[in-house]
């Protein structure tokens, strides 16, 4: 609904500017709303018509924008559909956008923001995807950043020229929030205080979850389960793909093939595993199954503009939609995961949440995939009523905020683990991602690098890509590759299409399933690292993974690396098909995890960065087994025979870590003569880890050669060096 005075404004601007297309919109108010952050709103500005479901905090203005302040949009409005235009100057380096494919430099890249099922996406076709980010993180030549966020969810095209950003909605205006800081770790911390952080995952869904499309039977479950504990390949999670349905109705089980999931699940606890089951929005019609008539007896669907309930096809044939706008649908889809995970389930996966609808009678480009733009959602609560083209982009989102509740409601003590396809910028509050169907293939092996890093840089730190590639058969060889580096992304997960070859570890035969064990051996060594850096990422926003630029961002020769990448700021990964990597300078020694790392050509290079200490754990087959007996200090001494790092830890499972009951032990190194003296310089936090830490011991790097200690934490560990 057009308002009076936006009216009047448009009056007043067709009569000033009739002969221009696009209608130049004045910036009605502006002003500074946390450190070095600032926002535009433009004239005519109507949060009934753009919600924001992206920021997390309500921002009131403090201090007006300063004088010099460069960065700043311009708003117009053609026919009714609002952009923003912001014009550079210099030599920038254009990242984020979310979910992209292409390379991680955006620089002349353009992206469509229309959640999307787009399977086997390609750099050609790959310009829609399964979520929306309309932000950009901009790096000028002397390493000051800055970062803008769109802040509207309506279908729309975000352009990123070397001179100009451009983001152009389908619909009504809306606010812009810049950020304009020294460094881009400074500008995505900016991130993360208007749109959250990921909040900690519990420890196990840092290791190796397997999955397929679909372990169709309890028996096929439980082998998988076995044979991973039988061949001592570390894994954490099996996955229950759609087939563990009744006909794919949602929140049932398979009579036949999952006749006992509660013995299943308690089963598969007891040999250290976890089990995440998918859940789709998609509410087969069907009036005898009790979801769909609670559904309807609560008046949850999504309804057509005529009134009638919408229906669309998915899996199980014509489904009802939840309109998660409406709080009511959000309270009742809560609700549904309390029984379900009473079956001892410990993660869910929402999937085909963009929502990807199969059929439809209106044409193509009223509906791309889903249902068609003019379907109203009814809203409630802080949200209007409005139409697809508004929420389409919010839909998963608010769906995985709904589940994550409900989760957490099915189960208070436990962190939830959600994974979901579909997400809006400021989505990593609710659920983990992975980047959808990909393709068997090796340039989709390369682009998994590329896309998690994107994500990382627009505030997702928890992703990664279906392992071995998802569509189509997959040869030894990529497997081999993929696992190599695979497994040290954030999200670590193997994948596979229904139709496909046999996608497990040892599928591929005894050499590369040699090359799988080490590979993730070398994940789970590292999880005491990896568990620090993701609580590092809940704290301040920084991602998991990071471009290789992050160790220096004014060295230009990094900007567009993306075949490395680091881990946290103290490791860096070359993947072994990187050709020429652009590295960075200073000192990286190799880094060995566990026996055969080098010499396995599949294995992707591990370098520690000098002055660093890595804490590593044992080789275990998941995490329910004692990690830190003992926990391993990797040493690498800087130029000065100096290092530091730290260890964060905690019960794995609860929420106590939020009242302090977590450890926080910062180590430092300092070489005196040919002594070594580590030690433990802070202890924050009161859990208590030497119920954990079984030993302690040292590996010290120091000009390539490798030294070892033990000691304790009281006292630190000394060794003595050539
Ligand atoms: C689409 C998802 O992207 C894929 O991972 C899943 O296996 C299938 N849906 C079946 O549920």
């Amino acid at each position: 609904m057009i308002r009076i005075n936006r009216l009047i404004f448009f009056v007043f601007l067709l009569l000033s500017c009739s002969t221009l297309d696009a209608q130049i919109v004045p910036i009605k108010a502006s002003g500074i709303v946390a450190r070095s952050i600032a926002v535009f709103t433009p004239a005519g500005f109507d949060r009934s018509e753009t919600p924001s479901l992206i920021l997390k905090h309500k921002f009131q203005i403090t201090a007006p924008v300063p004088k010099g302040w460069k960065l700043r949009p311009q708003f117009s409005l053609n026919d009714e559909k609002a952009s923003a235009v912001f014009d550079l100057k210099g030599e920038i380096s254009l990242y984020g956008g979310g979910e992209v494919t292409g390379p991680l430099l955006r620089n002349g890249q353009s992206i469509e923001l229309w959640n999307t099922d787009n399977g086997a996406y390609g750099t050609d076709n790959g310009k829609r995807l399964y979520q929306t980010h309309p932000w950009v993180l901009g790096v000028r030549k002397d390493g000051t950043a800055f970062g803008i966020i769109f802040d509207s969810s309506w279908k729309a095209v975000l352009i990123t020229n070397s001179d100009k950003i451009e983001y152009s909605s389908e619909g009504a205006l809306f606010k812009v929030y810049v950020i304009d800081r020294r460094s881009p770790q400074e500008v995505l911390k900016g991130l993360a205080e208007l749109t959250g952080t990921m909040e900690m995952p519990p420890l196990w869904a840092l290791g190796y979850h397997q999955c397929r499309f679909s372990y169709g039977s309890e028996e096929k479950v439980r082998s998988i389960a076995s044979t991973f504990r039988e061949k001592k390949i570390p894994c954490d999670a099996i996955w229950m793909d759609i087939d563990y349905m009744e006909g794919f109705r949602v929140f049932t089980f398979n009579k036949k093939n999952f006749p006992d999931p509660k013995t299943l699940n308690d089963d598969l606890h007891k040999q250290g595993f976890k089990t995440v089951y998918m859940i789709d929005p998609g509410v087969k019609v069907d009036s005898g199954y009790s979801v769909y008539r609670s559904g309807t007896a609560n008046d949850v669907w999504v309804k057509q503009p005529n009134g009638k309930e919408y229906h669309g096809k998915v899996w199980p044939g014509d489904c009802a939609f939840p309109d998660f706008t409406m709080p009511r649908t959000r309270n009742w889809w809560s609700g549904l995961y309390k029984n379900f995970m009473q079956t001892g389930i410990d993660g869910i996966w929402n999937d085909m949440n963009e929502p990807a609808v199969n059929d439809n009678e209106l044409p193509a480009d009223h509906r791309l995939g889903t249902m068609p733009y003019t379907t109203p959602h009814r809203g409630g609560g802080d949200l209007p009523a409005g139409p697809h083209l508004l929420y389409h982009n919010a839909y998963g989102r608010l769906m995985v905020e709904a589940s994550r509740e409900g989760i957490i409601a099915a189960d208070p003590e436990k962190r939830p683990f959600v994974l979901t396809r579909a997400n809006l910028l400021g989505g990593q509050r609710f659920a983990a991602t992975w980047t959808g169907d990909n393709l068997a293939d090796p340039r989709f092996m390369k682009l998994s690098v590329p896309m998690s890093l994107t994500l990382g840089l627009s505030g997702q730190p928890f992703s990664g890509p279906d392992i071995g590639g998802f569509l189509e058969n997959t040869s030894g060889e990529l497997w081999a590759q993929w696992i190599g580096f695979g497994t040290f992304l954030p999200f670590a997960r193997g994948h596979a299409c229904a139709g496909t070859n046999d996608k497990e570890p040892w599928a591929f035969g005894s050499a590369i399933e040699r090359t799988s064990r080490i590979a993730l051996e070398r994940r789970y060594r590292l999880l005491p690292y990896l568990y620090t850096l993701f609580y590092n990422s809940y704290k301040t926003g920084l991602p998991v993974m990071s471009p290789v630029f992050f160790d220096d961002p004014g060295d230009m020769r990094l900007r567009s690396e993306d075949q490395a990448f680091l881990l946290g700021n103290k490791l860096l990964v070359v993947p072994a098909y990187a050709k020429d990597p652009a590295l960075p300078k200073g000192v990286w020694e190799n880094l060995s995890l566990v026996e055969g790392d080098r010499s396995d050509a599949y294995q992707a290079k591990l370098f520690i960065k000098g002055g660093s200490i890595i804490p590593a754990g044992k080789v275990v087959q998941s995490t329910t087994e004692d990690l830190l007996a003992p926990l391993t200090l990797f040493v690498c001494l800087d130029a000065k025979g100096k290092a530091s790092g730290e260890l964060y830890w905690d019960a794995g499972q609860s929420w106590a870590y939020k009242k302090g009951d977590h450890s926080l032990l910062k180590f430092e190194a300092i070489k005196k003569g040919k002594t070594v003296k580590i030690i433990v310089s802070s202890r924050t936090g009161n859990y208590k880890i030497e119920k954990d830490l079984k030993a302690l011991q040292a590996v010290v790097i120091d000009k390539r050669m490798t030294y070892r200690g033990s000691g304790d934490l009281k006292n630190g560990i000394s060794v003595v060096t050539r």
